[in-house]
């Protein structure tokens, strides 16, 4: 009996801790690349996350003048993620999937490693 209700405990946070809620400080550090690339881990997830909307060909059109579907943009905006995502988390707004925290680990290890484009435009 007692061992169902813990087993049942367990299951639900180990379902909460996939829902990519949380701090950057409680995410598992191997949950996210160490050595993030743009080509292989940024991109995805700027496609993922931000591109549907802030993008020339994007369905409402690039939203605010804001465009993420290059390294050279997601670099030049840079500040505006920190800002949007990092900051207040109004980006992607209210309805959309919010960044899960290992991905914002990911942006913030590619970040400190010098938001390094390497051969991507
Ligand atoms: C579902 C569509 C959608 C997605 C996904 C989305 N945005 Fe937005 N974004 C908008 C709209 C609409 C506006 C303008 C109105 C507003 O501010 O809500 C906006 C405004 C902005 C602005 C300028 C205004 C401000 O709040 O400072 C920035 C910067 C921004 N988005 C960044 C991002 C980033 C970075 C991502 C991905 C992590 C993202 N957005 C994902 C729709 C989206």
């Amino acid at each position: 009996m007692r061992t169902t209700l813990i087993i049942t405990l367990w299951l639900a946070m180990a379902w909460t801790g996939c829902a990519g809620e949380g701090t950057l400080e409680e995410v598992d550090p191997d949950a996210a690349p160490q050595t993030p690339t743009y080509a292989e881990h940024i991109a995805p997830i700027m496609k993922h996350r931000c591109t549907a909307c802030h993008a020339p060909d994007a369905q409402p059109g690039e939203v605010e003048g804001y465009g993420y579907e290059t390294c050279d943009k997601v670099v030049l905006y840079w500040q505006s993620i920190e800002d949007t995502v990092f900051k207040v988390s109004s980006m992607p707004p209210a309805g959309a999937e919010r960044l899960t925290s290992s991905e914002k680990l990911t942006l913030r290890r590619w970040e400190r490693q010098g938001l390094d484009c390497g051969n991507s435009p």
